[in-house]
């Protein structure tokens, strides 16, 4: 028996390939020995190649270790290696798994080639084995999107021969009994699946066609499936080579690079530093929503699916009956796209309870206010729920922009209020912008972070202040795509540009789908905070004034139909070039380039203040921001990574040439980009902490 321990996740990393070229060649050695069994210590099997050494490669360390010795050393075994899965078999675990001659597992498990969520292709020989397992169109289909596949899946594919019920090591012994003594195959000789190419090619067609729309700007999705149609076409040995190749190409991509910081990003946002890991928290088992409307309605469906009672309360029948009708449709969509069935949204269902009253708040471990953005109707609340929630309860504000301190003021307890943002919709938007006014207690942002999970979004903590991170950025992104409409770019110019980016959707189709209403609301709200002759947008108002309110009322930036499919809206050009006209704005054709360093470095200029005033603790808690909140592609790396990449000395070039036709109130260079510029430095290698102490 060879056991992997490796903690948390049995990564390979040094050492650990090494161990399991020992373990065989023992059991080789070892007369007593008539069949191996390999299994993961503790939680998982193997979770892949350990990710951090990546990034030594490709900053020219020689690698320590390649796993196709250890691949062929168990391959080769002249005794049956039998391998046990429980937990996670992704990338080089299932590389090594599909080394063994036959692969067992509990009902649990999952095996995966997540590689290219990681912007790489497997390494190991996962192009070449996976379709000799599973076939062509399984193994190019889990190649290129990486997405797990459970034990039963992988059993009825090919890729399993057996799940064990009960306990997985005695298993595994009782079936490498019964194949003791016995010739296996080997993977890499199993040749009767990887089929012929006319049967092939309109398969690789697909799933080719299919990754281009849906992994769009990606490389990796594409090279991986060129990885397995080697095998298809060559021996294995230069399949193996063709594989090497296509690996090495995505690793040294910058594609690689800032998708590796997006996946480590998630899990640095978790640490915060002044709040140690073992911080109290409260148990949050049931949940009250002040709001029935799109946001609370989304964030009632997050407590449910996580299986936490919730009330919605709201202040007319006419409007709970909206919002549950919302969520009902909501539900019923997710059944019949297959992704759950209907028992569970019935479960689901049962748990949210609409009603007109406060009655019930009182038993809640967490109260969310989540209606409209107005700070008197917020303050109004708090001091409602203040006098009713019970003590230990934490009281949670969906405000995007609002004042926590002030909201957090109206209450007796200042320091059980907290900020949860979440993003339209709630429902499907990964992340949870946390705001921690200047009172919150850390054991309600311990709860809050460790919410954020149980809820199956990304927590990141932001500092108070108009906006947080999220919004606070977005507004001078937005701001940017509305001047470059003022100035001659049609509103598809501007969205067409950006969706080119990789962004999920441009920012003015973005602004339709959340309601331009809501930016309206929030620019009456701080009209008083705007310098005067401070150039501002124009259109947008205009648009709300005669009720362009975007998807909602059917039209905003775009003309929308039943099926909310925009079509371009003439009438909106007329306006666009009237009010541009009457403000004087001298209209000339823009490149797309132009709009999207206009756009984009806004976003890169406001980050840099933001994380020099500690509302970010990192450069990172941003880019993740960005990631999971507002559609940036992952293979930029979010906002301040993309801005490292193209270095900040030529940004900071850019961000100068725009001040001085521009004005410094809108583009004065952050002095924290301007001093990291000037000293060859990067956001990512800021520490804020360290730079302080270095002034004091
Ligand atoms: N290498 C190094 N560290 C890893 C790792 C890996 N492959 N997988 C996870 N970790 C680390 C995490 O960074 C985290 O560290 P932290 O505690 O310091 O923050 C810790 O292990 C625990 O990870 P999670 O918090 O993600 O734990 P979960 O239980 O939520 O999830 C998991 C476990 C599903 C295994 C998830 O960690 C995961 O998806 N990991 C990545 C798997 C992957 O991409 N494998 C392929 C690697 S590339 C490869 O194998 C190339 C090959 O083809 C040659």
């Amino acid at each position: 028996m060879i056991t992997i321990n490796n903690p948390p996740v049995n990564a390979l990393s040094p050492g650990v390939p090494e161990g399991i070229i020992e373990g065989i060649e023992t059991a080789e050695k070892d007369p007593d020995v008539r069949a191996v069994v390999l299994i993961g210590g503790g939680r998982t099997f193997i979770a892949g190649a350990d990710i951090r050494e990546f990034g030594k490669v490709t900053s020219g360390e020689k690698p320590r270790f390649t796993l196709h010795p250890v691949l062929n050393k168990i391959e080769d075994s002249r005794k049956p290696v039998v391998m046990a899965i429980h937990g996670t078999a992704f990338g080089g675990g299932l590389e090594v798994a599909m080394a063994g001659h036959y692969r067992i597992a509990v009902g649990s498990a999952q095996v995966g080639q997540p590689e290219v969520k990681l912007g790489i292709i497997p390494g190991a020989g996962g192009t070449q084995r996976l379709p000799r397992l599973a076939g062509v169109a399984k193994a190019a289909e889990m190649c290129a999107f990486g997405e797990p596949v459970d034990a039963r899946s992988a059993l009825a594919a090919g890729i399993l021969d057996k799940i064990v019920e009960g306990d997985l090591l005695t298993g595994a012994l009782e079936f490498a009994r019964g194949v003791a003594g016995r010739l296996a195959y080997k993977t890499r000789e199993r040749n009767e699946k990887l089929g012929d190419p006319t049967a092939n090619a309109p398969i690789f067609a697909a799933v080719r066609e299919n990754a281009r729309k849906t992994r769009r700007g990606q490389m990796a999705p594409l090279a991986a499936i060129d990885g397995v149609e080697a095998a298809t076409r060559l021996p294995f040995a230069d399949g193996i080579a063709r594989e090497a190749e296509l690996f090495r190409v995505c690793l040294f991509s910058v594609q690689s690079k800032a998708l590796i910081h997006a996946f480590f990003g998630e899990r640095a946002v978790a640490k915060i530093p002044d709040i140690p890991k073992g911080t109290k928290t409260y148990d949050i088992k049931r949940a009250a929503i002040v709001g029935a409307g799109t946001m609370g309605g989304g964030i009632a469906m997050n407590y449910a699916n996580a299986g936490i009672p919730v009330i919605v309360k709201d202040t007319t029948q006419d409007a709970l009956n909206r919002g549950m009708a919302t969520i009902r449709k909501n539900y019923e969509n997710s059944v019949k796209k297959g992704r759950f069935p209907q028992a569970v949204l019935e479960q689901r269902w049962a748990l949210i309870t609409p009603q007109l009253r406060y009655a019930g708040f009182e038993q809640a471990d967490i109260i969310v206010e989540a209606v409209f953005e107005g700070m008197a109707l917020k303050r109004q609340i708090f001091a409602e729920i203040d006098k009713i929630a019970k003590p230990g309860c934490v009281l949670a504000s969906n405000t995007s922009t609002l004042d926590i301190d002030e909201i957090a003021s109206a209450t007796t307890r200042p320091e059980m209020v907290i900020g949860h943002h979440f993003f339209s919709p709630a429902n499907v938007m990964r992340l949870l912008e946390i705001v921690r006014g200047k009172a919150t207690g850390k054991e309600v942002i311990a709860t809050s972070m460790a919410l954020a999970k149980k809820l199956n979004k990304v927590g990141v903590l932001a500092g108070n202040c108009r906006g947080f991170i999220g919004n606070r950025m977005i507004h001078c992104y937005g701001r940017e795509a509305q001047f470059l409409v003022e100035e001659g770019a049609s509103v598809e110019a501007v969205d067409h540009a950006l969706y080119e980016f990789g962004m999920a959707m441009g920012p003015l189709a973005m602004g339709d789908l959340a309601g331009l209403d809501v930016g309206w609301r929030i620019r009456k709200e701080f009209k008083h905070l705007e310098k005067p002759g401070v150039r501002v947008p124009l259109v947008a108002d205009r648009l709300c004034e005669i009720g362009r309110y975007g998807q909602k009322t059917g039209m905003g930036w775009y003309l929308y139909d039943a099926n909310r499919t925009p079509s371009w809206d003439p009438d909106v050009a007329v306006l666009i070039e009237k009010v541009a006209k009457e403000a004087g704005i001298q209209r000339r054709t823009i490149p797309a380039e132009e709009i999207v360093e206009r756009t984009i470095y806004a976003l890169v200029n406001e980050g840099a203040k933001i994380l020099e005033e500690g509302i970010a603790l990192r450069a990172v808690d941003i880019d993740v921001v960005y990631l999971n909140g507002y559609g940036f592609p992952a293979w930029r790396g979010g906002p301040m990574f993309y801005a490292d990449t193209i270095g900040l000395k030529n940004v900071l070039a850019k961000i100068e040439e725009f001040e001085s036709k521009h004005g410094p109130d809108l583009w004065a260079p952050a002095p924290l980009l301007k001093r990291l510029a000037e000293s060859g430095k990067t956001f990512e290698s800021f520490d804020r902490d360290k730079e302080s102490a270095a002034g004091a």
